[in-house]
């Protein structure tokens, strides 16, 4: 038996200010997109907006349901909404998440498991990487460069 390491790489910005113009939309997007969340339930509301390799930005927010499972986060509200959209274009360039806490603050929303395996298939269906940018208490940005570092060792046949 061999003990291995697993490194998980990531970057971190200071500000919005301090990312690209591209990337700095695409979060004030998934912000605008957090406003519009349907969130009854748990009063966290989530925004993400996805930027395809043409440049079209698609964005979702979370969308909840009295029958709670039926309910869906705003990563895969948006990346289904994109794929639907644009079947012919579904080349994922990246996406930025962010949530609001019941306190009405800007926070990370750290993409779930399930959210993780579908960017990772869109990944996997692309030739380049699909980079996740997370807004984090505070205002900095965690960026992930591939789904890779979100869900290694991820299930596909
Ligand atoms: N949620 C998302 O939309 N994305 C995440 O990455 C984590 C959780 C939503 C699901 C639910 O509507 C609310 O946040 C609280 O769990």
């Amino acid at each position: 038996m061999m003990e291995k390491t697993l490194l998980i790489r990531y970057d971190e910005a200071e500000t919005i200010a301090n990312l690209d113009t591209n990337d700095a939309a695409l979060m004030q997007a998934a912000i605008d997109a957090a406003r519009g969340a349907y969130a009854p339930y748990s009063h966290f509301h989530v925004g993400a907006a996805v930027r395809l390799t043409n440049g079209t930005v698609i964005v979702g927010n979370n969308q909840e349901n009295v029958a709670y499972p039926s309910g869906l986060c705003a990563e895969r509200t948006a990346l289904f909404a994109a794929s639907a959209q644009h079947p012919d274009a579904r080349d994922v360039e990246a996406i930025a998440i962010v949530g609001i806490n019941q306190q009405g603050v800007l926070c990370e929303a750290s993409p779930c498991g399930a959210c993780r395996q579908v960017l990772a298939e869109y990944e996997n269906n692309q030739h380049h990487p699909l980079r996740t940018l997370c807004y984090l208490e505070g205002g900095r940005i965690r960026i992930y460069r591939s789904v890779a570092d979100l869900l290694p060792f991820s299930f596909t046949f």
